[in-house]
Order: structure tokens, then C-alpha cells, then sequence
């Protein structure tokens, strides 16, 4: 565990954009191509935007999302849109996007098709923010699969999702696609995401990043500020 404490949420943002593209850049040295994850939300707003800044292939790498809401892509709540807007533009805009959404099917359909092809992999970097009650990606506390979406072993990319925390289903990725990547980067901010941070690290409570700190497959650095 790294963990890097910054006075503001733009230093915590930039220096999450500049490790993120030094990892794939160590992949893209090597191989083809390269893919990251990246949440959603209002935490990567500033790290997509300083991505989309950096200078990398970015034609040869892969962008998979860490969950999205079951919306269509134009849809104020989409984390499609978030990455089409803030992330796939500038010097990132060649990069391609993995969407989850796609009309006409149901999120539990959409799961099992997502399995295959899968993205390159290992993701040279998964982006993932947090909430208060400690979800991650929608990982929620009270979502029906939880235990399949925590198991590192599972198997499954992604899992359908229903929780009371948001209005749209979800699709999620599992902890097991998640921690096949080079590094988690878990950017999170303010006071009260710091306090579950550091009880879900103290012991392994009912806290969905509990699961998540714990396992050893990937590496996780924390990017916080107040
Ligand atoms: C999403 C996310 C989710 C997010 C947290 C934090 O699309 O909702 O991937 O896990 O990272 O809910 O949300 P904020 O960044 O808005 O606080």
C-alpha cells in the first residue's frame, strides 16, 4: 500500500494522471496495446481532464469502465458520456472506449456478453473512487451479487447490479477484473471518505473497499486530499 496525501484535489488528481500514464506507458513498451479502468462519478472529473492532456499512444490503448448506470450514452448520468466528454478528447481522443450500455438488452445479458472478448489485460491501471459507505466501482453494500463482485476468484468481469444508492441499475466490475490490472489507483477526497478509508484498512469490517485493500493480486497507491 502507497499512499500519497495532497493539499488539494487538483495536486491529487495531476499526480493520479501522471502515474496512471507512466503505467501505460511501461505496457505500451512492451506490447501492442495497453488498456486502463476508469470509475465514474464526480472524484475522476480532474484526472480524465489532466489525461486527456498527456502526450501517449493513445490509439493503441483501451479504456474499460469500472461501472456504469443503465442509461443510455447520452444520459446526464452515464459514465460513458463523463469519459467521451472529459477523457476521450484532446490528446486522448484516439484512445478507444469499451462501452458497458447497450440499448435493448438487459443489464444480466449485457454481463455474460462483456466476458468475452475481454479488454487487453492486465489493465496497466484501474482509476477507482470510493463512497462514504464504502462502495466501490457499484459495489454497494447491499448489491445482490456482492459476494460474487468481492471474490478475486470469481471469474466474472462484470456482475448486475440494484441498490438502493442509485436510481438506474447498474453493471459492475468485479473485484476479480479489477485487481487484474498492474496498480489500482483508489482517488477519493474530503474527511469522511479518509475515516472509512482507514477503518476499512484496520480491520476487514462490512466495508466493500475492505475487500479491495485486502487482496494481493494488485498493488493499491491512494491519492487523497481534503
Ligand atoms: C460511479 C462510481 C462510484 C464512484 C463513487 C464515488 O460511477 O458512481 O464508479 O464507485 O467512484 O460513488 O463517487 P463520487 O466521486 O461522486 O464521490
Amino acid at each position: 500500500m502507497t499512499e500519497d496525501y495532497f493539499e488539494t484535489r487538483l495536486e491529487a488528481s495531476e499526480a493520479a494522471a501522471k502515474r496512471i500514464a507512466e503505467l501505460l506507458a511501461n505496457r505500451l513498451e512492451n506490447q501492442a496495446r495497453a488498456s486502463l479502468i476508469v470509475s465514474g462519478g464526480t472524484t475522476p472529473r480532474e484526472c480524465m481532464a489532466a489525461l486527456a492532456k498527456t502526450r501517449l499512444d493513445w490509439q493503441r490503448v483501451q479504456v474499460a469502465l469500472s461501472d456504469e448506470r443503465w442509461v443510455p450514452a447520452d444520459h446526464e448520468d452515464s459514465n460513458e458520456k463523463l469519459v467521451r466528454d472529459l477523457l476521450l478528447i484532446d490528446k486522448a481522443a484516439t484512445a478507444e472506449l469499451l462501452p458497458v450500455y447497450e440499448e435493448g438488452v438487459s443489464p444480466e445479458d449485457r454481463c455474460e456478453a462483456l466476458q468475452d472478448p475481454l479488454p487487453v489485460l492486465p489493465f496497466s491501471c484501474s482509476l477507482i473512487g470510493m463512497g462514504a459507505d464504502g462502495h466501490f466501482a457499484s459495489l454497494f453494500p447491499d448489491a445482490d451479487q456482492l459476494d460474487i463482485g468481492l471474490d478475486v476468484e470469481s471469474g466474472r468481469l462484470y456482475i448486475p447490479v440494484t441498490t438502493a444508492a442509485s436510481p438506474h441499475p447498474r453493471i459492475s466490475m468485479t473485484l476479480a477484473g479489477i485487481s487484474r490490472s498492474d496498480e489500482i489507483a483508489l482517488l477519493f477526497f474530503g474527511e469522511e471518505k479518509l475515516d472509512v478509508y482507514r477503518k476499512a484498512l484496520a480491520s476487514a469490517n462490512g466495508y466493500p473497499v475492505a475487500r479491495l485493500l485486502r487482496q494481493k493480486r494488485a498493488p493499491v497507491r491512494v491519492f487523497w486530499a481534503p
